[in-house]
């Protein structure tokens, strides 16, 4: 794949320059030529300072253009104010990628000298890491061009971090918890490279068994969403992002604007991904280590081995919180427990070898269900007891882990005082997934099992996508470009429902009205009963206006509402322009929902779906997902929300039409997603009948951005 080969060279270089080398141990330049050295690196290695002399070592060059081999990476670690012209000479040397270590740009506000940078890179086909990066580590090319430890350990983790001080004390932190890289890399301000184009080289690379992404802000989401689309088919990504707390920092152009700030929009959007999200870093070092190492499970079965009833419900709660389904055969655990269990413990799940249990029960329970093909997962707990010999424990659980630990995942925790925390440091150090707290070990079990999930999806989900030539793009533009002409940014109600009949929305009938008798004779072939509305670019808030007029019967009250409506817009406005008066079929009352999309900062179209009244209002019981969506994530988006019960049915009610309400969120996305001059639209309510009844939108507001933006195509 080309783009896979186009970065092959940062993570695989053959010859790495060092811009900034210096034998002043004190200085980066200096640090990073030595964990170049110490790392192993087999390449070449250059380093660059205008005095010349050896550095380390190493003979040094006054300049990159002075070195006579090719150059795959050039690290740039001098002051800012020179980097510009360093880059230049990369780019006449046609070095193939720049880590700018550097700080002093974009983050305080100096884009002219990175934009400078990256236009220099995009004219002679270099690529950028950074700047203000503390670099890469790879463990392919034995590579340590960072300023972070010098020994670091290597294994199957990939890091990706945006920020500097974190991930270089990751490189420490994953050391003493035993936990092997197999690349670290440092994006910084991502003026070119960012985390889309390293999952490029990631999602290929062998040594790679799992993803940690640490994230601040997201520049390119849309490019985002298709990669992370793409590796985690293949292998889990674990992301962290900070800001989780901030809320709502949005222009509240209308409910969906209102309702998600930055961080629902990240966290939906890493769901529909499959990304798994961290609340906290010990969370995700503790997922990346067991994703790292354990086995994958072959099946939803997990089987919990205790010696105490509390610890095991613990345990019990946890598999639910964290999506781990317990196995629950009464046959089957008879035959696999029965014979290795006292007759007073329990043969349920979780399966109770109570306090009486010694190492040697631990021992032939833990084997039984290591070895039963029906077992597909081990969660094994404990509380030190009296009869519990803690050191004989830790070997027996060594032993196991060591000649079955393969076979299958398996979590453990244990409870108890100073030579139960002693035990489980040493197992921990032997890479048996051992953890204090109940919760921990059941959390790491539960990634596996998001992660298996994902895996199996990849190979069995027919992806049914939707088929955007439903939608009539051109006419829709056409309207568009009518508003445009009139000026406004707003859409009046008849253009709002162009739209909608050119998405083949389901709507109540609807005509407008230029005179009474039209009035009349429009609601006449409706049929009873109709709504009337006021239409007028100068009345917005036609309620307010007492030009709303509901559930009229018959002829007369038709009659009496024209008038009525007509002589209150001209009390609210006496200027105001009236085109008409809508007159409307009323809907049948249903299940409110709202279908809501507008353009989110970071990752562009997003649509988002709630039931009305207050459950969007009070509970913000909403989800959002990113476009494109086929019907699987649309279908995943409407179960997101807590009320999806009410959509199928509760106390005898019939389930509701939820595909009509699929097939309306996926219009509603691919007009956001093909006409880039809108950039909100509602549809509040979107009434849904029972199953088969359909679905109908009853009201519409569309917004276009302040200027046009022209074509646009997925
Ligand atoms: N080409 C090659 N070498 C050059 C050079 C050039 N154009 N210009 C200067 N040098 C040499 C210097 O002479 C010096 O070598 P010396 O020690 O032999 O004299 C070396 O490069 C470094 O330059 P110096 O001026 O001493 O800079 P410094 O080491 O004090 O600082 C940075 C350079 C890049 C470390 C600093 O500007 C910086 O950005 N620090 C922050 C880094 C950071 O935190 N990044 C983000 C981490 S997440």
């Amino acid at each position: 794949m080309s783009e896979h080969s186009n970065i092959q060279f940062l993570f695989e270089p053959r010859s790495v320059a060092i811009i900034g080398a210096s034998s002043s141990e004190d200085k980066i330049g200096y640090k990073i030529q030595r964990n170049i050295m110490e790392g192993g690196f087999r390449g070449a290695i250059y380093p660059i300072n205008p005095k010349g002399g050896d550095i380390l070592g190493v003979p040094s060059y006054p300049s990159i253009l002075d070195i006579e081999g090719e150059v795959d990476l050039a690290t740039i670690v001098i002051p800012a104010k020179f980097v510009v012209r360093a880059v230049e000479e990369c780019a006449q040397k046609k070095v193939k990628f720049l880590s700018i270590i550097t700080s002093g740009f974009s983050e305080v506000g100096n884009w002219a000298e990175e934009r400078k940078i990256v236009e220099i890179a995009q004219q002679n086909g270099m690529r950028v890491l950074g700047p203000n990066i503390f670099g890469i580590y790879s463990a392919e090319t034995s590579l340590n061009a960072t300023f972070g430890p010098s020994d670091v350990k290597r294994g199957g983790v990939a890091i990706i971090t945006q920020s500097g001080a974190l991930g270089i004390a990751m490189i420490g932190k994953t050391k003493i918890e035993n936990i092997g890289l197999s690349a670290i890399v440092s994006v910084g301000n991502k003026s070119d490279l960012d985390e889309a184009d390293l999952l490029q080289y990631l999602l290929r690379d062998e040594a790679t068994k799992v993803i940690l992404m640490y994230i601040e802000g997201v520049k390119n989401g849309e490019r985002l969403v298709e990669a992370l689309k793409q590796v985690t088919k293949k292998k889990p990504v674990i992301a962290i992002k900070s800001g989780r707390s901030k809320r709502g920092a949005m222009a509240a152009a209308s409910h969906t604007g209102s309702l998600a700030g930055a961080d629902e929009i990240f966290d939906a959007v890493m769901k529909q991904c499959g990304v798994t999200r961290a609340e906290t870093l010990e969370e995700a070092l503790n997922w990346c280590k067991f994703l790292s190492t354990s086995p994958a499970p072959r099946g939803e079965n997990a089987v919990i081995i205790t010696n105490g009833g509390g610890i095991g419900v613990l345990a019990a709660d946890a598999c639910e919180k964290y999506g781990v389904n317990l196995a629950d055969d009464p046959e089957t655990m008879k035959e696999i427990f029965e014979e290795v269990t006292p007759d007073f413990g329990s043969i349920k799940n979780p399966v109770d070898i109570t306090g009486q249990a010694m190492a040697q029960d631990y021992e032939i329970c833990l084997e039984a269900a290591f070895k039963h093909p029906a077992v597909d997962s081990i969660i094994c707990l404990g509380c030190e007891t009296a009869v519990l010999d803690v050191e004989r424990l830790t070997e027996s659980l060594e032993k196991v882990h060591r000649e079955h630990g393969a076979s299958k995942p398996a979590v453990l925790s244990f409870f108890g005082g100073q030579d139960t925390e002693n035990s489980i440091v040493h197992l921990r150090g032997q890479s048996v997934p051992i953890f204090l707290d109940v919760y921990d070990a059941v959390s790491c079990l539960g990634a596996g099992y998001r992660n298996y999930r994902n895996l199996k999806d990849a190979q069995t989900k027919v992806e049914d996508v939707f088929d955007p030539s439903v939608v009539d793009i051109e006419r829709i533009k056409g309207v568009i470009a009518k508003v445009r002409a009139a000026g406004r940014t707003f859409l009046l109600a008849p253009e709002a429902q162009e739209v909608m009949i050119a998405a083949k929305m389901p709507m109540p009938q609807s005509k407008l009205a230029r005179n009474l008798d039209e009035a009349v004779q429009f609601a006449e072939a409706i049929g009873y009963p109709v709504v009337m509305k006021i239409v007028s670019k100068d009345i917005i808030h036609k309620s307010d206006a007492g030009g709303v007029a509901l559930d009229l019967l018959n002829k007369g009250e038709v009659m009496d509402a024209y008038e009525a409506i007509m002589h209150n817009a001209r009390a609210y406005d006496p200027s105001a322009v009236i085109d008409g008066v809508e007159v409307v079929e009323m809907v049948k009352s249903g299940t409110e929902t709202i279908i809501g999309a507008r353009r989110d900062e970071s990752f562009g179209p997003v649509v988002m779906f709630g039931l009305g009244g207050i459950y969007v209002e009070v509970m913000k019981d909403i989800a959002f997902r990113a476009l494109p969506l086929n019907r699987a994530e649309a279908m995943e988006m409407i179960k997101d929300i807590r009320s999806y019960p009410l959509l199928l049915g509760v106390r005898g009610e019939a389930r509701k039409d939820i595909e009509g309400v699929i097939e309306c969120i996926l219009k509603v996305g691919t007009i956001l997603q093909y006409c880039e001059d809108i950039t909100d639209i509602e549809v509040n309510p979107l009434v849904a009948y029972d199953q088969g009844d359909g679905v109908r939108a009853v009201d519409v507001r569309i917004l276009l951005s302040k200027s046009a933006k022209g074509d646009h195509h997925g």
